[in-house]
């Protein structure tokens, strides 16, 4: 018998929408459902780039806007290698963020187009699933206040919603948006039903590159 892929899910959304606690719960369900699962996130923080990537987040050093995206950008590209080799191992990955923080990041900063944020992350490994946990930003707002670091203002992120918007509309991703206004169980429950419907999809296609 051949070993069955895994799959590539993404978790993107807002600050405050419950990612993190979301990736962590489908990790656990997957698990104890027999089904191989593992978590990243990016950034990776524990990678040299990693360093020099959080270093900047949490405002102990300053770096040009483009130098920063390339760095957000290959601290994915240094990770491919091992994920590529998980997925072949049948084990599906469940990432808080990916290539698309990058662009609705970066390009929420004037002067950025989404073409130039995107053209780094252009053949990727392309996730089989992208959910999009929405908040509105007054909700977002409601969560209690935002951290110190970098980004978290809600002026900053009601651009970075719009430019999420904007990536949404790609119609070669196959994005999901879900309500995360909800409780936490029901929003996980939404989402293991997408994960489990894409792990099964995938398990006799090939990984894809994403925007290529
Ligand atoms: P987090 O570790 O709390 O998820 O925060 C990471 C911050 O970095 C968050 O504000 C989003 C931002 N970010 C980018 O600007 N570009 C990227 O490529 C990624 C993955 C995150």
């Amino acid at each position: 018998m051949t070993c069955r892929r895994g799959a590539l899910i993404v978790l993107e959304g807002v600050d405050k929408a419950g990612k993190t606690t979301q990736c962590k719960k489908l990790v656990q369900a997957l698990q104890q459902s027999g089904k191989p699962a593992e978590m990243m996130r990016f950034p990776d923080r524990t990678t040299k780039i990693g360093q020099l990537i959080s270093s900047y987040l949490e405002k102990k050093s300053n770096l040009e806007d483009h130098t920063v995206h390339l760095l957000f950008s290959a601290n994915r590209w240094e990770l491919v290698p091992e994920m590529k080799e998980k997925l072949e191992q049948g084990i599906s990955l469940v990432v808080d963020r990916y290539a698309f923080s990058g662009v609705a990041f970066t390009s929420a900063k004037p002067g950025f187009s989404l073409d130039w944020c995107k053209a780094p992350d252009v053949g990727l490994p392309k996730p089989d699933l992208v959910m999009f946990l929405k908040l509105s930003p007054a909700e977002a707002e409601g969560r209690g206040e935002f951290g110190t670091e970098r980004y978290e203002t809600s002026v900053f992120q009601r651009t970075v919603q719009s430019r999420f918007d904007q990536l949404m509309k790609d119609p070669s991703v196959n994005w999901q948006v879900i309500d995360a206004a909800r409780s936490i169980e029901e929003v996980h429950t939404e989402v293991k039903e997408h994960t489990v419907n894409a792990i099964n999809m995938v398990e006799e296609q090939p990984l894809q590159e994403l925007w290529k």
